[in-house]
């Protein structure tokens, strides 16, 4: 995108789609890409808010361009460090330079850090604000969510928070940027992906972060991945305040890893029990075809979770392993769970998943299925009460 959208008076949109990165973080499948948004505002003094990802630096600084002619730019504000956000700062510092940069102490270091800028700086705290000639700019550091410099920048006057990554998604901005201007049906999902792959270790943070900019009306949120919220704003506040506590709709997902297709077929027998118990909301994903930003995406969404692997060099399933790390790491809170597997020689997959659940405090109503070779009718049968046991666990929430 090259191009710049005014969304409030003085305000202008001048960030980037990136539809040419597979994995963000080399990590996160992108199928419908991605925006690096950042803010001009101009006013007496003109205020610059974030960068963008150095891939898109050109463009970005012909959209400043664009709207600036011949005047600078006055601050430049540094709301997030991770480099999909500051990696054009020292482009922007050779194009403009008598920028005054502003971030909080951390920021500051970071950017001697990353990128051996140390002149010119204005260290702001909390509650600090910039006099802009109409309009003002104040600072509110929101640690943690997901960095520990991360910073929101509120503006009075047209209630507008600048919220950094908070309140982001993934998904290019097509037709324009602000909410009420475009179909927003692709971002719903593409918000909670987002926020479970990204965000979803720091539901503590969020919270902080909300309840310490509840007080301040906010009418559109500029946010810096995804639309502008002006329509929406509410609802996406609701979205991030139900992810962060970990709250979540009735529905199962069930995982699993599987050689030959014995695990698998008892992910198909569980699943089909579980739907005739009248429980409608039930994905299965085999984890070695399926994105794992998905499975995180639908574990944080719904509130039963089974995982199944198949005994692999006498431990879990090596992808089975990897999602209980990212599960651990992100400490993803009350879920109804149940585990089952199959092994050939040694049975180890199923103790794992059985620990795995109790080291993670979730409810565990059914009895493990455990399946030594081949399929039988006794294991259909515990397959089917292990579905049972969730099933009304399920219909108690
Ligand atoms: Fe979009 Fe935390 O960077």
């Amino acid at each position: 995108m090259n191009c710049n959208i005014e969304i409030t008076p003085g305000l202008y949109y001048v960030g980037a789609n990136d539809y040419r990165t597979q994995k963000f973080e080399a990590l996160w499948t992108l199928p419908h890409g991605v925006s690096y948004n950042s803010y001009l505002m101009v006013d007496e003094k003109v205020a610059l808010i974030d960068t963008i990802e150095a891939k898109y630096t050109e463009t970005f600084l012909t959209n400043i361009r664009n709207i600036l002619g011949s005047r600078g730019i006055d601050y430049l504000i540094i709301n997030h460090m991770e480099p999909d956000h500051s990696a054009s700062i020292a482009a922007v510092r050779r194009a403009y330079p008598d920028v005054q940069i502003v971030g909080n102490p951390k920021t500051i270091d970071m950017i001697n850090g990353f990128y051996g800028i140390c002149h010119n700086m204005l260290v702001v705290k909390e509650g600090d604000t910039l006099h802009l000639g109409e309009k003002d700019l104040t600072f509110y550091p929101i640690p943690m969510v997901h960095w520990p410099e991360t910073m929101a920048t509120y503006c009075p006057q047209e209630k507008i928070l600048f919220s950094g990554d908070a309140f982001g998604c993934f998904g290019a901005l097509v037709g324009g940027v602000i909410d009420e201007d475009i179909c927003c049906d692709i971002y719903w999902d593409e918000m909670y992906r987002y926020y479970a792959s990204i965000v979803g270790k720091y539901g503590v943070p969020v919270q902080n972060a909300l309840k310490k900019l509840a007080p301040l009306p906010i009418d559109i949120i500029c946010t810096t991945h995804g639309p502008v919220w002006k329509k929406y704003t509410k609802k996406v506040i609701d979205i991030y305040d139900r992810l962060s506590r970990h709250e979540s709709e009735k529905g199962v997902v069930i995982v699993y890893g599987s050689m030959y297709g014995n695990t698998a077929r008892m992910a198909e027998e569980i699943a089909q029990a579980i739907g005739s118990q009248g429980i409608d909301k039930v994905v299965l994903y085999d984890i070695s075809t399926v994105d794992k930003s998905v499975v995180l995406r639908d574990i944080f969404r719904y509130n039963s979770l089974i995982i199944g692997s198949a005994t692999y060099n006498t431990g879990l399933f090596p992808d089975i392993e990897a999602l209980l790390s990212a599960l651990r790491n992100r400490e993803v809170k009350s879920k109804v769970y149940g585990c089952f597997g199959s092994f050939s020689w040694a049975g180890r997959a199923v103790k794992e998943l059985t620990a795995f659940g109790n080291d993670m405090h979730w409810t565990m109503p059914g009895a493990p299925v455990e399946m030594r070779q081949g399929f039988s009718d006794a294991i259909i049968g515990q397959c089917r009460e292990l579905a049972k046991s969730i099933a009304a666990e399920l219909k108690k929430c």
